[in-house]
């Protein structure tokens, strides 16, 4: 990166000392990273978050639905920056507030609402967190949902259904691959439908209602792809994201979120031989810092977040350097009668076991 841009970061986070505390989620660029106070997934960055109430300003180094979580979860006098306001999430973007409620409704209209509680993965806005926290449901991350689906599906007895917002892949990963349920017990909640596209002996006999989202980088991999690099490479250890489809977690060695991804490597002997299946910052950077292992992308055709990439050198350095002239830019701010909701499905979350 631009030697002059790294001086220039480096004289601003200087010149704002403790007051600024900068995250940055493992997708993040190199540029960036090497500017973070700390780094983590998302479960991590949202404790992590909170573990400075000192520091006037987060610079959240992530997508805007993290900088939205660190906002809830932080004190209301310390604000959160986003570097660049249109690092979303494709994701998350899938599973809008109006359509959430309609699909509510029709669950009140089927008789089986009751007996619903909604989780919602982390990758949400915090709309949909605060739907979850209004109805008696949760939040999880890929760290810790099948802790969070456990708890969940123990709210109403054994009749227990969960909708699961929005990523299909980690909802039905989880429930099949960790509770043992069946692909039967999983369907998929249309949001185009008024009825979900399901008929209503499904939504009945159903324990997983999975909401029809999934991630645009992880949802690119493909079971043809795992089968062809084990043909190709010995030894080759298959390690993937729960983002990723049934059919490629199905095929792998190991599946976990990327802290897990990333301790696997770092518990690796020298030698081992790795197809990583998630997004291509993170896989690159552990090649770099394991030379002693082979390490490989899952798919060399699948490329970056394309939003998580927005947050580039540039962009961290117009933020340090305003706060560091004390102009605020690009806050982050849920409004209050949201923040309260969600709230209480975060802290939910925060006080589950593990
Ligand atoms: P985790 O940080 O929970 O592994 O999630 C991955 C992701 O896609 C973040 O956007
Ligand atoms: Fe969203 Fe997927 Fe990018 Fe994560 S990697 S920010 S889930 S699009």
């Amino acid at each position: 990166s631009d030697p002059a841009l790294v001086e220039r970061a480096r004289a601003a986070k200087q010149a704002l000392g403790d007051r600024v505390f900068v995250l940055g989620h493992h997708y993040q660029r190199d540029e960036v990273i090497e500017f973070a106070d700390v780094t983590g997934d998302s479960f991590k960055l949202a404790k992590d978050a909170a573990a400075r109430p000192d520091a006037e300003f987060i610079v959240f180094c992530g997508v805007h639905f993290m900088a939205e979580s660190a906002d809830i979860l932080t004190s209301s006098a310390q604000q959160v920056v986003l570097p660049d306001l249109a690092a979303g999430c494709s994701m998350a973007d899938m599973a809008r507030l109006a359509q959430v409620e309609d699909a509510w409704d029709a669950l009140v209209d089927a008789g089986v609402a009751d007996r619903v509680v909604p989780v919602t993965y982390m990758n949400s806005s915090a709309d949909i967190k605060a739907f979850c926290g209004r109805h008696g449901g949760t939040v999880c991350t890929s760290s810790n949902a099948r802790t969070a689906l456990d708890w969940a599906l123990a709210q109403h007895g054994p009749d227990t259904k969960v909708l699961f917002l929005p990523d299909q892949h980690l909802g039905r990963n989880t429930a099949v691959l960790e509770l043992g349920m069946s692909l039967e017990d999983c369907v998929v909640w249309n949001p185009h439908r008024p009825d979900g596209g399901l008929r209503p002996e499904q939504v009945r006999d159903a324990r997983m209602l999975l909401w029809q989202g999934h991630c645009s980088v992880h949802g690119r991999f493909t079971g043809e792809v795992v089968d062809r690099i084990r043909a190709e490479v010995p030894y080759v250890q298959v390690l993937v994201h729960p983002e990723c489809r049934h059919e490629v977690v199905t095929r792998a060695d190991l599946v976990g979120s990327t802290e897990f991804i990333i301790r696997q490597v770092e518990a690796a002997p020298p030698g081992t031989v790795w197809a990583i299946g998630t997004e291509l910052n993170l896989v690159r950077r552990l090649a770099a810092a394991h030379p002693e292992q082979r390490i490989m992308f899952l798919d060399k055709t699948v490329c970056f977040c394309s939003t998580m990439n927005r947050i580039d050198l540039p962009h961290l350095v117009r933020s340090l350097e305003s706060l560091a002239a004390g102009r605020v830019e690009n806050v982050i701010e849920v409004d209050p009668a949201t923040a309260e909701w969600a709230t209480v499905a975060l802290e939910r979350m925060l006080s589950l076991p593990g």
